[in-house]
């Protein structure tokens, strides 16, 4: 299996007064996966979504959806997330959890599995779990809010993870994402540091055309 470079836009930054409309509009454009944001107010400073939203993300899309909880306790939540129709469930490793344990929760729920790295966390803590994941999340900002500027250190830290996946056979099968501050710009700084999932909120749906950016952002891919 090789891995795929793939645009997944942020509904952080979409018009929420007409949610399905909006997500029909980018479907046009091959859509193919979207990312959730999930924030608690406590991991986070702010309040996004719950399982009930990406309940009605489901039924208005078949788009891949990559939910991305900012929890402090996110083994509380992988249920209703998982039965709400989520295809990958990413956690942070700041978290307060059993890391492992939690993988193994989203597994016994049948959805792929992604951990995730504030951009002040050192990455040795992930390696031992590289081989138990689908996906490393490098956040490129501060999470918490959309619109943030790009932390050109996080490029280190992809290559460090992409480093360490070949040195351990994985680099076909596990996905490295970024997310925050990814527009035209950063965009492929970021792909030629190996990553390969580039979440976009604010470069797309903060534009007056949401469509065209998305095209053009996959255009320079
Ligand atoms: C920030 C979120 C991001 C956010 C990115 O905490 O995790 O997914 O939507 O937004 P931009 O692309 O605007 O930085
Ligand atoms: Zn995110």
């Amino acid at each position: 299996m090789s891995k795929i470079n793939c645009i997944y836009p942020s509904i952080l930054s979409i018009d929420f007064s007409c949610l399905g409309d909006n997500i029909r509009k980018i479907e046009s454009s091959g859509l193919e996966a979207l990312h959730v944001d999930v924030m608690d107010g406590h991991f986070v400073p702010n309040l996004t979504i719950g399982p009930s939203i990406v309940k009605t993300l489901r039924s208005v899309t078949p788009a891949f959806l990559d939910i991305h909880l900012m929890l402090q306790y996110p083994q509380k939540y992988i249920k209703a997330f998982a039965e709400a129709g989520a295809d990958s469930l990413t956690v942070h490793v700041e978290s307060d959890h059993d890391l492992q344990e939690t993988i193994a929760l989203i597994r016994e729920h049948g959805k792929k599995v992604g951990i995730a790295l504030n951009p002040e966390t050192s990455p040795e803590i992930l390696r031992p779990h590289l081989k138990d994941i689908d996906m490393v999340l490098v956040m490129s900002v501060h999470p918490g809010f959309g619109g943030q500027a790009f932390i050109k250190n996080s490029l280190k830290k992809i290559e460090m993870v992409c480093t360490w996946l070949s040195e351990d056979g994985l680099q076909d099968s596990v996905n490295v994402q970024v997310d925050g501050g990814v527009d035209m710009k950063t965009l492929l700084l970021t792909k030629d540091a190996g990553a390969n999932l580039f979440v976009v909120g604010n470069a797309i749906f903060g534009k007056e055309n949401p469509v065209k950016a998305f095209e053009e952002l996959k255009n320079i891919l």
